[in-house]
């Protein structure tokens, strides 16, 4: 009788394994993403047909497929001292390295300084320029304004005859300024963008807003505007201040949704972890 009802056990078992490899086998078959779509895929390989601009932010460009799109609009917003203007010149010098002609356009910084504080991190932006592929401008947001209303300007000009490819505006915070209304702002905005767009070369302007505290409508509608929206946070977490990068939006980009931090150091500029911050950054928000 004993010997009997251990043999039934023992079908049992093995009736139950095959069960379970054939339930197994047919799941990845099968298998369906987290929310269903069989075609998504775990790595972030750019596979459409959109053109890719790396920004030589290694992780960075890792978790936007490859890099922002090509002629596209970007909006950078981090608070003071958090990297903006690091982080926009790493994105030109890659393009240097490419063998591409660049342009940073500044209204606040001086150029001998800027310099040297570029030559600190490793990056001779001299060199470049006596190279004839580096512009440097020192600019107003009047200029701009003017630009916009009359057509033509030093930037224009620089921008045909150079044939930029790469941008960066640091930043465009006193340009918005200019407009008390929100519509003006919007139509400004608009007008400088599509301006942009029009030179067929990738753009990355930086706007001064600390993400965590500071809630601006002016933000908002360039945020709105934008093609991407990349978020700096420098925040004090334990005794240190840490900072973390965030892709908010990128059109037409399957995008990490995850909070990353990163470091700034010489010789590799903004560095960013290749792991996303396992905590949150909710109970620092003002809402
Ligand atoms: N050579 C360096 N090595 C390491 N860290 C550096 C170096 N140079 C600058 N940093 C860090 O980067 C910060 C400044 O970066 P950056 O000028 O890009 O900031 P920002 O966001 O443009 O600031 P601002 O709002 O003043 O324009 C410094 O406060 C410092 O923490
Ligand atoms: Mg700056």
């Amino acid at each position: 009788m004993i010997k009997k009802k251990v043999a039934a056990k023992k079908v049992t078992k093995k009736i139950k394994k095959v069960v379970k490899k054939k339930v197994v086998k047919r799941a990845k078959k099968t298998s369906v993403g987290f929310y269903g779509a069989s075609q998504c895929s775990k790595k972030r390989k750019s596979r459409n047909s959109i053109e890719r601009v790396p920004t030589g932010i290694v992780n960075l460009d890792r978790i936007i497929e490859g890099g922002l799109e090509k002629n596209s609009t970007n909006l950078l917003v981090g608070g003071s001292g958090n990297g903006k203007s690091i982080f926009a010149t790493q994105f030109l010098i890659e393009g240097l390295r490419k063998k591409e002609a660049v342009l940073y356009v500044s209204f606040e910084e001086k150029k001998t300084e800027f310099y040297l504080n570029m030559l600190e991190l490793g990056w001779d932006l001299e060199k470049a320029e006596k190279d004839g592929k580096f512009f440097f401008l020192s600019y107003t947001p009047e200029k701009i304004r003017t630009m916009l209303e009359e057509g033509g300007g030093d930037i224009e000009t620089i921008v045909l005859t150079k044939k930029i490819k790469r941008i960066a505006i640091d930043s465009i915070t006193a340009f918005v300024m200019l407009f008390d209304r929100d519509v003006e702002m919007r139509e400004k905005t608009l007008a400088l963008f599509s301006l942009l767009r029009s030179w067929t070369c990738t753009s990355l302007l930086i706007y001064e807003r600390d993400p965590l505290i500071d809630k601006r409508e002016s933000s908002r509608i360039l945020e709105f505007e934008a093609d991407s929206l990349i978020l700096l946070y420098f925040t004090r977490i334990n005794k240190e201040r840490e900072r973390f990068l965030e892709v908010y939006k990128m059109r037409g980009t399957d995008h990490s949704t995850n909070i990353f931090p990163y470091r700034i150091c010489r010789g590799a500029g903004v560095d960013v972890s290749r792991k996303p911050y396992p905590g949150s950054l909710h109970k620092f928000q003002i809402k």
